[in-house]
C-alpha cells in the first residue's frame, strides 16, 4: 500500500510513452547507439534547452561531472557554487579533484547564489562559477555572466531542477557555457534516471560525446586517445524521454497552474511563497513555502504526514553536511540556514487536482493557527 494518498511527486507515464518504448524495443536498438538517443537529444535541444547541442547521459550528476571534465577542470582549480544545493552539485566537483568554494543565498526573498558574494570569493585559482537554479527559480544570470566575463571564468549551470524556466524570456539552459539537466523521475519530463548536457559550443559538444562513451572512434574503433567514461543514456530511456518531450509545454503549464492554486489559498496568510522577479518565469517545479520558524514547520510536516500528504524539506546546506562539514569549518552562511530551517516543498505533479491542493492548504492553514 502507498504510504501517501498525495505524494510529493509522480511521473506522468502514458500509453504513448509505452508505445514509443515498444517501438525501440522491437527495433532491437536499445543501447546508447540507438537512433532514439539522437532523436531525443535533438528534440531536447529544440524544445527545452534552446541550445545548439545536447548530449544524453545517465544522470544529472554525470552531466555536471562531464561538463567539468570537458573544460579541463581538475586538481588545483577552484569552483564557486552555492551552499544551498543538492549534494550532487558539490560531489561532481569533488570527483574531478577540484576545490569547491561556497557562497550564501542572496536574501530572505531569494535562495539562489548571491552574485555580490561570488566576487568576494574569486582568486587566481578560480576556473568556473556553478550557479544552481534552485527549485526552478533562475539565478541573476546577467550579473553572473558579467562577473565571469570580467574574470575569464566559465559558467556551468546546474539546471537539474529548472527544465522550462525562463530567464528574461530565454531558456535558463541557454544562459551558461554548459547547462546540466536531470531527468530523474521527479523532474518535469523523465527517463527514469538520466541527464542532459547542453551547450552552444561545437568543440565542447564533441568532447562530451567522446568522454561520455570511452572515446570510441568511428574509424579506429578500439584505439582511444582519451580516458573516457561510460555515462550514457540507453535507447529505451531515450524513447521514453522523446515521447515525454512531446508533452513538455502541457507539463509546464500544469506546474504554473498548480502554483497559482497554492498562491490563491495562501493569500493573506502566514505562509510565505517566494515570488520571482517579474521579468522571469520559473517552471514552479515544486511550490516552496516558508514558515515563521522551524517548530512551526515541524508541526505542519507531521500533521500533513498524518493526513497522508508527503512533503520535502529544503536541502541541508553543504557546509552543514556530515560528509563536508570539516572542509568548511567555521564558515557561516546564515541565509541558506534561514531557508533550510523554514522551507518546505509541497506536492506538484501532472495529475494533482485543484481539490487536492485545497485539501493540503486547508490542513496547513488549520495547523498554523
Ligand atoms: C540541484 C540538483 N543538482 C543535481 C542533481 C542531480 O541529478 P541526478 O539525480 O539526475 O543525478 C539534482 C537532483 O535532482 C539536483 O536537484
Amino acid at each position: 500500500m502507498e504510504k501517501f494518498d498525495i505524494p510529493i511527486s509522480k511521473p506522468d507515464l502514458s500509453k504513448q510513452d509505452f508505445l514509443e518504448i515498444k517501438k525501440c524495443f522491437d527495433s532491437t536498438w536499445i543501447s546508447s547507439k540507438s537512433p532514439w538517443v539522437e532523436k531525443f537529444e535533438k528534440s531536447f535541444a529544440k524544445k527545452i534547452s534552446g541550445t545548439k547541442y545536447s548530449v544524453g547521459v545517465n544522470s544529472g550528476t554525470s552531466a555536471l561531472f562531464l561538463a567539468l571534465k570537458s573544460l579541463g577542470i581538475g586538481v588545483g582549480d577552484e569552483i564557486i557554487l552555492p551552499t544551498l544545493t543538492m549534494i550532487a552539485t558539490i560531489n561532481a566537483i569533488t570527483w574531478v579533484g577540484a576545490t569547491p568554494v561556497l557562497v550564501d543565498s542572496t536574501s530572505q526573498n531569494d535562495w539562489n547564489i548571491d552574485p555580490k558574494k561570488i566576487k568576494e570569493k574569486i582568486t587566481n585559482k578560480t576556473k568556473a562559477i556553478l550557479p544552481v537554479h534552485l527549485y526552478g527559480y533562475p539565478c541573476d544570470m546577467d550579473e553572473i555572466n558579467k562577473i565571469a566575463k570580467e574574470h575569464k571564468l566559465y559558467v556551468i549551470g546546474d539546471v537539474a531542477e529548472a527544465m522550462g524556466t525562463l530567464y528574461k524570456n530565454k531558456s535558463v539552459g541557454n544562459c551558461n557555457d554548459i547547462s546540466c539537466y536531470s531527468l530523474y523521475s521527479n523532474k518535469i519530463i523523465t527517463t527514469g534516471n538520466g541527464g542532459m548536457v547542453c551547450t552552444n559550443d561545437q568543440n565542447i559538444y564533441h568532447l562530451i560525446k567522446k568522454l561520455s562513451f570511452f572515446d570510441f572512434n568511428e574509424t579506429t574503433h578500439f584505439k582511444h586517445n582519451l580516458i573516457g567514461y561510460n555515462l550514457v543514456l540507453s535507447g529505451l530511456q531515450a524513447a521514453l524521454g522523446y515521447s515525454q518531450a512531446k508533452r513538455f509545454k502541457k507539463y509546464i503549464n500544469k506546474r504554473i497552474q498548480v502554483f497559482s492554486w497554492y498562491k490563491e489559498n495562501f493569500k493573506n496568510e502566514q505562509v510565505k511563497l517566494i515570488i520571482s522577479a517579474k521579468e522571469n518565469s520559473p517552471n514552479y517545479w515544486f511550490p516552496a513555502v516558508l514558515f515563521k520558524d522551524k517548530n512551526t514547520k515541524k508541526r505542519i510536516v507531521d500533521y500533513l504526514s498524518k493526513n497522508r500528504v508527503e512533503t520535502r524539506d529544503f536541502f541541508l546546506p553543504i557546509h552543514l553536511q556530515p560528509v563536508y562539514k570539516n572542509f568548511f569549518k567555521k564558515q557561516k552562511y546564515p541565509i541558506s540556514e534561514y531557508f533550510f530551517e523554514r522551507g518546505l516543498l509541497l506536492p506538484s505533479y501532472f495529475k494533482i487536482t485543484k481539490n487536492q491542493v485545497k485539501f493540503i492548504c486547508n490542513l496547513i492553514l488549520k495547523k498554523i493557527k
